[in-house]
């Protein structure tokens, strides 16, 4: 059965790393059907619309997807939404898987003596603060923080399972259920009772600015984190710095039968058209795809590995200190597959 992937490179940067990830996909997965669909801030200006409904059915009918990165404008323009946000909810896109996997010459650089840090965080995707429940009323702007237990559940079993075949079988839940007891404490104690039914996984809690002091300075003692959507959104840019950066984070949306693989950078105008891009993030948001959507874990460990084999070479991107381009880095990857 082939495997089948709709490309979505957007704006900026993502037309440079989106083309670097989809040649080593290519690659690692001979069988891979691709289709390609447009969505963004060029697509908007030239379309009148920055996610139109055909987009929409491509994704759908793959059933994955790679997306690049956006542009968003600077003030609020009428009829914008961000693509990837209506992607989210339109395909319950619940769970944001973000692994961190240390670099080692690059932490050794900034704190000496490295620690290996292995960890992946789980946000929930969907609810929290960015339920969009903002409004102003009279003088008070108010925005409502929203957990449910049936969504706290789902992205529990979803760390639970994730956990379990782990080396360490850990998961943190990090909550501030000591000023917010009645969201998080709700949050926390779901999370607990699906954690119940996974004997062989090790649960404790950390309260959110400790888990941040912690992730910034004892990294390697994390293997899974689950939190709720503002905190995974902050913590996963902590934690992303281990691993060299916003040019290497990646991070896989998840839900029911349908998954979309991203970079966490963005769409970084300051660069973009010069050739510099580091593609890690995009190719590393694949085998995400590859790992946790396709189920092929072997196939994602080569490409990890071809990624990571050629970080530790010395083939980098000027953001990890190196001096080699886009393309360059990218065919080391495809060659090392
Ligand atoms: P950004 O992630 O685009 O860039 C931040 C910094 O990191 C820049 O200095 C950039 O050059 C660098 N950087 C990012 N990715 C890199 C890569 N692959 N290789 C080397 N360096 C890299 O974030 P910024 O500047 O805040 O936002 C730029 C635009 O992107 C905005 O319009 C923003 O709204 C949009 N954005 C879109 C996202 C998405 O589509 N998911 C996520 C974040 C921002
Ligand atoms: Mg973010």
């Amino acid at each position: 059965m082939a495997h089948h992937l709709c490309v979505i490179p957007g704006d900026g940067i993502g037309q440079e790393v989106i083309p670097c990830a989809v040649e080593v996909l290519q690659r690692a997965l001979p069988d891979l059907a691709i289709v390609e669909a447009d969505a963004g801030w060029a697509c908007f200006q030239r379309t009148g619309s920055a996610l139109p409904e055909e987009t929409l059915a491509r994704v759908t009918a793959c059933g994955a997807a790679l997306f690049g990165a956006v542009s968003s404008p600077k003030h609020k323009v009428e009829g914008y939404r961000s693509p990837i946000i209506q992607m989210r909810q339109r395909f319950d896109l619940y769970a944001n898987l973000r692994p961190t996997r240390i670099l080692w010459s690059q932490a050794s650089q900034m704190i000496g003596r490295p620690q290996p840090v292995d960890l992946i965080l789980v946000r929930e995707n969907t609810q929290g603060l960015y339920a969009g429940r903002e409004r102003m009323q009279g003088d008070e702007a108010i925005a409502e923080r929203v957990i449910t237990r049936a969504a706290s559940e789902r992205i529990a079993r979803v760390a639970f399972e994730l956990a379990r075949k782990r080396e360490r079988k850990r998961v943190t839940i990090v909550h501030k259920a000591n000023i917010l007891p009645l969201t998080d404490g709700l949050f926390r104690d779901a999370v607990r009772a699906v954690g119940a039914g996974y004997p062989e996984v090790t649960i404790d809690e950390m309260l959110v600015d400790t888990a941040a002091m912690m992730l910034a300075s004892k990294p390697a003692q994390f293997d899974v984190i689950v939190t709720t959507n503002l905190f995974g959104d902050i913590l996963s840019d902590v934690a992303a710095v281990w691993g060299g950066g916003m040019g290497v984070a990646p991070s896989l949306n998840l839900g029911e039968g349908m998954a979309i693989a991203e970079p966490v950078h963005g769409s970084a105008p300051d660069i973009a058209g010069q050739g510099i891009a580091n593609p890690c993030g995009a190719i590393l948001s694949a085998a995400l795809l590859v790992r946790h959507y396709w189920k092929l874990a072997d196939v994602a460990d080569r490409i990890e590995r071809a990624v990571y084999g050629t970080i530790e070479s010395g083939v980098r991107t000027p953001d990890l200190g190196g001096q080699a381009t886009t393309r360059e880095v990218a065919a080391e990857i495809a060659r090392r597959i």
